[in-house]
């Protein structure tokens, strides 16, 4: 059976995880939270996004946020740009990497960022062109890879459409979004398969919400047919203010212990990653979604 020797961890809970908190959370718990994911060997943090306020007010100190970093030498700190707007805002807070979204289903398209997968895709046109000016990588996303919030199933053939799209623009990645969690992994390699037909897999990436309980199961799936890069979200934070009833990313902590113990390589220190977790949750006053988090603090306390 192939299995990588080394994965990127794409950690995503300062911006997946808390978008979609009810409560606001304090700019300074972002950045020092950052800050922890960066000492337990995070190398790229999805940091904040550059959407309106209006539409996800739980971003809108991102200016502050990615101004306030204590910057690791060595993670980079990409953030969510859908339009030159947010684009310029985000290099004007000093962003080094951004990311576009679109999506393979319509009507989450109309719903996540108010215009047609084809509208979309114009309006990331500009934002890569001034993006590849000033030498600033940019990451696409597709969301409902498998399936949609409003229409159900979705074909992997549409999937792996924008995801070429996204990648001959321009994109360096392109992150597979299963925004509702619906995926297994038969689905999940139906997605890889034809995705792989239109780029090469070491430029994909899987972005997995674990509302069925499959993610890890997916990441597995995924491995083996050869990706090498997983979005994660500590604790297991988050979900999308524009699919109800998502439940958040897979938990990074999750993740570390599975390709651990896989004997992958991933530069993350475990013991401390399942500390910022714990510490994460209780500051915001929620459930820590990790269990293998959990598990390890339990140990580590008693
Ligand atoms: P719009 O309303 O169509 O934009 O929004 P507009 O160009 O018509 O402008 C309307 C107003 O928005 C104007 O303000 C603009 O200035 C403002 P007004 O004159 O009314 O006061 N505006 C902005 N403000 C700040 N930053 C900007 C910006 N652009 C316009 N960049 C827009 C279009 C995309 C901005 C809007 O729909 C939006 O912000 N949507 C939020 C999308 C979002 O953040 N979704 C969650 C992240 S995606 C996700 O979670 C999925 C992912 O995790 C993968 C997966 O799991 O599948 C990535
Ligand atoms: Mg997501």
């Amino acid at each position: 059976m192939f299995l990588p020797k080394k994965v990127k961890i794409v950690e995503v809970g300062p911006r997946d995880g808390l978008q979609n908190e009810a409560q606001v959370v304090p700019t300074e718990i972002k950045i020092a939270l950052i800050e922890r994911l960066a000492e337990a060997g995070l190398r790229v943090i999805e940091s904040t996004s550059f959407v309106s306020p209006k539409w996800v007010p739980q971003m809108g100190d991102n200016s502050a946020v990615l101004r306030g970093i204590n910057r690791h030498p060595l993670t980079v700190y990409p953030v969510l740009t859908p339009n030159l707007q947010g684009f310029d805002a985000a290099i004007e807070a000093g962003a080094t990497e951004v990311a576009i979204f679109g999506a393979a289903s319509e009507s989450f398209s109309r719903k996540n960022i108010n215009c047609t997968i084809a509208e979309s895709l114009k309006r990331f046109e500009p934002v890569v062109s001034a993006a590849s000016a000033l030498e600033i990588p940019v990451r696409g996303y597709v969301s409902c890879v498998v399936g949609c919030p409003y229409e159900g199933p979705v074909s992997p053939k549409k999937a792996a459409e924008v995801a070429k799209t996204l990648s001959d623009m321009g994109c360096y990645e392109v992150s597979l979004g299963d925004t509702i969690g619906v995926g297994n992994p038969a689905s999940i390699k139906r997605l890889i398969e034809a995705c792989a037909k239109q780029l090469p897999i070491d430029k994909l990436a899987g972005h997995y919400h674990d509302t069925y309980g499959m993610a890890i199961a997916n990441i597995y799936a995924s491995l083996q047919m050869g990706m090498t890069v997983f979005d994660s979200s500590i604790a297991g934070l988050g979900g999308c203010p524009y699919a109800k009833g998502a439940s958040g990313n897979v938990a990074t902590e999750d993740v570390v212990y599975l390709l651990q113990g896989l004997g992958i390589e991933t530069g993350v220190d475990l013991a401390k990653l399942a500390v910022v977790g714990d510490w994460i949750s209780s500051a915001i006053n929620r459930p820590n979604g990790a269990k293998a988090g959990r598990a390890l603090c339990a140990k580590t306390t008693e």
